[in-house]
């Protein structure tokens, strides 16, 4: 396993590239956090974070809402992107205008312009909370790249290949670091360590990531 840390961690601006199309860019939502971290408020304010099923019927670690025209959602029926909020019958939150501005922006610095987001999944992690390995294939159209905002406590990424068994390398994602990949490295299996408990100043023992797709 190749580690990307160096001693004392990264720098605002750094580019720690995990593929040739896959790059994580240091501290890239850090001069507009408190703008995202009030919005954030006034999403989860509406479509509260919440447990999910995966149609094996196991209750998914990771709470989960959305914002944007689809959000993702998964039950007995299966995995899907859809209009409505199940839980409250009415459309998912608007995305805020900081959030679609950042993963615009953030893809055009990792080298997809044009990226509009019509999808960003809501995920929030408690201590111990891991996502295991998985490609995100739920989308209608795999030319737009994936846009993923860390915000909170440290994680640990994987960053696979393309097959479920190729070794996947481990990445920290800080407070304020966003992840982008597409292209030939938008299929690459990923997913997330179990988040130890290191509160985090501003956010407590949890991390919440934001992940931007073009879903429909
Ligand atoms: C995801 O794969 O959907 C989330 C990745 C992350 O939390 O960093
Ligand atoms: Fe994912």
């Amino acid at each position: 396993m190749t580690t990307l840390d160096l001693f004392g961690g990264p720098a605002e601006g750094d580019r720690d590239w995990m593929g040739p199309q896959a790059v994580i860019l240091r501290g890239r939502a850090l001069s507009c956090v408190d703008e995202l971290l009030d919005a954030l408020d006034a999403v989860v304010a509406q479509a509260p974070f919440r447990r999910m099923v995966t149609p094996g019927g196991l209750t998914i670690a990771v709470a989960s809402t959305n914002c944007g025209a689809l959000g993702w959602t998964s039950d007995r029926r299966g995995y899907r992107y859809g209009g409505l909020d199940p839980a409250a019958g009415r459309p998912w939150p608007a995305m805020p205008a900081c959030f679609a501005r950042l993963a615009r922006q953030a893809a055009a610095d990792a080298g997809f312009p044009d990226f509009e987001p019509d999808a960003c999944l809501i995920n929030q992690y408690l201590p111990g909370t891991r996502l295991s390995l998985h490609q995100d294939k739920n989308e209608r159209d795999f030319s737009a790249p994936i846009v993923s905002v860390s915000l909170g406590m440290t994680a640990i990424f994987l960053f696979g290949g393309l097959e479920r068994g190729d070794r996947a390398f481990k990445a920290s994602l800080y407070h304020g670091d966003v992840a982008v990949w597409g292209g030939d490295d938008r299929l690459r299996y990923h997913g997330v360590m179990a988040l130890a408990d290191a509160p985090h100043e501003r956010l407590g023992s949890q991390r919440i990531n934001l992940t931007f797709r073009k879903a429909g």
